[in-house]
């Protein structure tokens, strides 16, 4: 019996359910690994809040990857200090990268309740109960094998049109400057049954487009265990997964240079839903830096690289990092990387200047002899090319027809809708009859160079 009383239809508040506000710093496999973390507390018997005003619990899930991101936490750490003052049963438990780094370290802070590496959050029901009877816990055990790989993640994205999906966890490439091997582990790929398991269910759920995700996609390699003599590659998960279903998008991230092969290409230029995009890190376009950063590329070879996704996938969208002021950078050095940018017109970038980070190699056994204005300057120069770059490119697109994928209401006005194209490329327009999750065609009538202002086309 539906009782139509208003009493019965407010929540009951249960004094037995824990509330769990969690914050995420990062990439995007933090994002989703947050998004397993919450299957993991659900199970345990808490309930996501959207405040940390209501939590009884605060999770934060870090990065370590430069030390402005790990200064930002120790920021958010004294603020939940002042929390704890006024609430004193509030608990606070640090995950991820900078758990994984910093160790005990992090337990010494006032607010810090808890500490649980990448590889331990299927701990974390036991170390809560802990926590309760013999206070502060920690767990940064890594692992060889775990990929949480049976674990559905509970999706804590606001849109429910992108889903994340990780299909491999840590790092054995050892780049000179990057922490990412030592606080995420050695690499290991998940299963493939259990990619395309989630991959249903997400297109069940009514996701419309699938992320996968690894530090190195590239080397993605199953073998099967009842018979080792068989192993699937990037390039055949890649497509299995884009059989799934034809009508949902594929993106991927992150491609290496050293690794990205044409089985890749091909298989993305073979299906019509995995979207021609590729991240490509370059780093830098001067030989001696990317041997310093133990890249395992050259200038040479990676703009072979491109020259094989633009014949292979033409028209396709290529990003990239850069990072500007590696240990003994020249003025030479740095205008090699300048002149990369100018020869390849990435589609966009994301650009940082170098960040020295403990124990790394570089750390160890080079100087970081770049002064801090000339990286920001050398860091200026970059950024400045790249707007100039994007903006080119998106002018290209003036007067093109793309197929958006609609993934909300934009930021400035609830009447124009923001959405990607297959190519990677924002788009604002204005469509009354459309939604959120809806494929809309637009024509392209002007552009900054971050976004692409469009109108839509009658189908
Ligand atoms: N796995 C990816 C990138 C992961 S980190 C890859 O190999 O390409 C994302 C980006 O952060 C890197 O591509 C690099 O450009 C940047 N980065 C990593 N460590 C850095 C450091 N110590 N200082 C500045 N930027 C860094
Ligand atoms: Fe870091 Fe290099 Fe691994 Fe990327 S490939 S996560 S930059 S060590
Ligand atoms: Fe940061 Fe860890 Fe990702 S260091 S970039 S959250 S793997």
């Amino acid at each position: 019996m539906i009782e139509n009383n208003f009493h019965s239809v407010r929540p009951v508040f249960d004094p037995q359910t824990k509330h769990v506000f969690i914050e995420t710093y990062g990439c995007q496999m933090n994002f989703n690994d947050s998004e397993v973390v919450l299957s993991i507390l659900q199970g345990a018997g808490y309930t996501l809040c959207d405040g940390l005003e209501s939590a009884d619990l605060i999770l934060v899930n870090t990065c370590s990857i430069r030390d402005n991101a790990e200064q930002r936490i120790w920021g958010r750490l004294n603020h939940f200090l002042q929390e704890k003052k006024k609430r004193p049963a509030l608990l606070v438990g640090i995950l991820g990268c900078m758990a994984e780094r910093l160790k005990e370290q992090l337990l010494e802070h006032k607010a810090v309740d808890l500490v649980v590496g990448p590889d331990a959050y299927r701990d974390l029901p036991r170390l809560l109960m802990l926590l309760n009877d013999s206070g502060k816990q920690i767990n940064t055990k890594l692992s060889h094998e775990e990929t949480y790989a049976e674990i559905s993640p509970v999706r804590m994205d606001k849109n429910g049109v992108s889903a994340y999906i990780s299909i491999m966890r840590g790092c054995n490439n050892m780049c000179t400057y990057c922490v990412v091997p030592y606080v995420r582990g050695a690499e290991r790929s998940r299963d493939p049954q259990s990619i395309l398991r989630e991959a249903r269910e997400v297109i069940a759920n009514g996701y419309r487009e699938i992320n996968l995700l690894g530090q190195n996609v590239d080397s993605y390699r199953w073998k099967n265990p009842e018979n080792p003599e068989e192993i699937l590659t990037f390039a055949q998960l890649l497509e299995q997964v884009a059989l799934v279903d034809p009508a949902t998008r594929i993106r991927f991230a992150t491609s290496h240079p050293k690794d990205m092969n044409d089985d890749v290409l091909h298989t993305m230029a073979r299906h019509a839903n995995i979207c021609p995009h590729i991240h490509l890190p370059v780093q830098s376009g001067n030989d001696r830096m990317l041997e310093k950063m133990n890249r395992k590329y050259n200038r040479a070879t990676y703009l072979e690289r491109i020259q094989k996704i633009r014949e292979i996938i033409p028209g396709a969208g290529i990003s990239t990092d850069v990072i500007a002021g590696f240990c003994s950078e020249t003025e030479e050095e740095h205008q090699d990387t300048l002149s990369l940018m100018e020869t390849v017109g990435f589609d966009s970038a994301f650009m940082f200047q170098y960040s020295m980070r403990p124990n790394t190699k570089a750390a160890r056994h080079f100087v970081d002899d770049v002064p801090l204005e000339t990286k920001t300057r050398r860091l200026n120069e970059i950024i400045a090319l790249q707007n100039r770059k994007s903006l080119e490119s998106n002018q290209r697109e003036i007067g093109k027809i793309f197929e958006v994928l609609i993934e909300g209401p934009s930021k400035r006005s609830d009447e124009q809708w923001v959405g990607r194209t297959p190519h990677n490329k924002v788009c604002v327009f204005t469509a009354k009859d459309k939604k959120t999750g809806d494929f809309a065609k637009v024509r392209v009538l002007e552009c900054s160079s971050a976004t692409l202002i469009c109108e839509l086309v009658n189908e």
